[in-house]
């Protein structure tokens, strides 16, 4: 077991996940909005199954997808954080940083700074050269974020192998950030 990295923000604290997220999680996982650019909604198991998987790793690594809780307010918004892609994907192997709110949660800035919290953990604590975001072509929302992150798209794009052929979220663009270019903008 690593020891366990739980950053906070302003606003937020990015933690480990606990049995009592997992209502909330399952809530999410069963949004049509939060998840309208995967391939489907997850029904209660198949949600439970993706809180655990993401509780392992930060018990074994230290790091992850962490639970993030509104100070104060509510306990579980959402997931933010880093993560080993399991699928060989064009991309891999890589360290990613990704992240899926409760819609109600959309639109305060929330997703960016616990992004910014954990984009330091990757450079500072964890030494990453560099960190990468994909999203379905599409998902212009999360784009957006990739985009105030400093993120960079230089046209680099993949088909997504575990999405059908014909459906409209197969293609993803890949944003990167070096480490070099994060100590530029917010690292100093
Ligand atoms: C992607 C996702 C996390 C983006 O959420 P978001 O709320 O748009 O992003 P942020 O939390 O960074 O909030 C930014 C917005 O808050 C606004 N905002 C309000 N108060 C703010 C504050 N105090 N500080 C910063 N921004 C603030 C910003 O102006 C911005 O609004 P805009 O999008 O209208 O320009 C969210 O849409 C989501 O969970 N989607 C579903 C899952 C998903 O698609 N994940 C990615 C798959 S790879």
């Amino acid at each position: 077991m690593m020891p366990l990295i739980e950053p906070t923000t302003d606003r937020l604290l990015l933690r480990q996940w606990r049995d009592d997220d997992f209502d909330a999680f399952a809530k999410l996982s069963a949004s049509s909005v939060a998840m309208e650019f995967f391939p489907k909604c997850l029904g209660r198991e198949e949600s439970d199954v993706q809180a655990e998987k993401y509780r392992q790793r930060i018990i074994n690594q230290g790091w992850g997808f962490w639970a993030v809780e509104l100070r104060g307010v509510a306990p579980f918004i959402g997931f933010v954080g880093l993560n080993r892609p399991d699928a060989s994907l064009p991309v891999s192997p890589c360290v990613e940083i990704g992240w899926r709110m409760l819609p109600e949660y959309w639109g305060k800035g929330y997703a960016t700074e616990a992004a910014r919290a954990a984009l330091r953990v990757g450079f500072e604590q964890l030494e990453l050269e560099e960190i990468v975001s994909f999203t379905a072509t599409i998902n212009v929302r999360s784009q957006r974020v990739m985009q105030r992150l400093g993120m960079q798209h230089d046209g680099e794009k993949f088909d997504h192998p575990l999405v059908p052929d014909d459906s409209p979220l197969k293609e993803h663009v890949v944003y990167r950030l070096s480490r070099e270019r994060w100590l530029q903008n917010e690292g100093a």
